[in-house]
């Protein structure tokens, strides 16, 4: 069994805790090529390694991501990489996490960690990419899906990635996206980007980081300091995904968690 006193967390770098209990998700900002795919991989890899938690994956760029279907469990099912597909998964897993609810409903205050559930990460790559190829009907259900998951998942252990390389209002609520409780931007980003990550925080008081892939600020809600934190992202480029996928999806015992197979889909 994982230690109480990490339950809920992983290892960022060796000085950063990332805790999933108490947010919804991680929200993942920088210009093109500093490293978010892969710092949101290496994250997915923690979750599964450190908390015991299951993969779905949404990547409409159609990156090395969606190739990790072959080395996920009913790769079919956990990887979206159309809108359609996008939408039936998050339907899914809004279905999840209400039956959750609804099976574990208990004292109040308790979560997925209580009940011994199995957490679960949806990693959205690029939702900007994802809304561009969507229709206005499409959009808004995405957005309700979305909506739902970051509001009522953190309770039912059900966790969000977003990335973009910008955050546009129009793409994505503000509202939305700022409850996410951890926040992290890759290189350096324009004014209106820290301001949207970060909101409240004036810019000039930032802490410095080179401008280059892998370096970056990351805010985390209930923090010590006021201020984001300079990190370094590590770096995978001597990780076979594809394997640890692999051993960890078939390491991994159903029987340490709730049984949920009377609903869970
Ligand atoms: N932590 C790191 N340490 C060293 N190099 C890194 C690190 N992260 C990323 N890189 C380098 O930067 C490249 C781009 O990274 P990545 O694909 O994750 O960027 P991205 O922000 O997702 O870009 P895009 O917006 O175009 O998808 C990688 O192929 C790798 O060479
Ligand atoms: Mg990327």
């Amino acid at each position: 069994m994982i230690s109480s006193k990490d339950q809920g967390c992983i290892t960022l770098t060796s000085t950063i805790k990332l805790n999933f209990r108490g947010s919804p998700g991680l929200l993942l900002v920088g210009r093109s090529g500093m490293g978010k795919t892969q710092l949101a991989t290496y994250i997915s890899l923690k979750f599964m390694s450190q908390m015991h938690g299951g993969l779905l994956i949404v990547d409409n760029k159609r990156s090395d991501l969606s190739t990790l279907s072959k080395y996920l469990n009913n790769g079919e099912q956990v990887v979206a990489t159309t809108v359609g597909q996008t939408a039936k998964l998050l339907r899914n897993m809004v279905d999840n996490m209400n039956n959750r609810a609804s099976h574990f409903r208990g004292n109040f205050g308790q979560d997925w960690l209580d009940y011994n559930l199995r957490p679960y990460l949806i990693l959205i790559d690029e939702v900007a990419a994802l809304i561009a190829e969507a229709n206005a009907k499409e959009k808004n259900e995405l957005m309700s899906l979305l909506r739902q998951l970051i509001l009522k998942g953190r309770q039912a252990g059900i966790f969000v990635i977003l990335s973009a390389q910008r955050l546009e209002a129009t793409v994505i609520d503000r509202s939305l996206t700022l409850q996410l409780g951890n926040r992290i931007i890759m290189g350096n980003a324009d004014s209106e980007t820290y301001r949207m990550v970060f909101p409240g925080i004036d810019a000039k008081e930032l802490p410095r980081i080179p401008n280059k892939a892998g370096y970056g600020l990351i805010f985390m809600d209930g923090q010590d300091s006021l201020l984001p934190i300079p990190f370094v992202a590590p770096d995978m480029s001597g990780v076979s995904v594809p394997k640890v996928i692999s051993r960890l999806e078939q390491e991994f015992n159903y029987a340490n968690f709730a049984n949920e197979s009377s609903y869970w889909q």
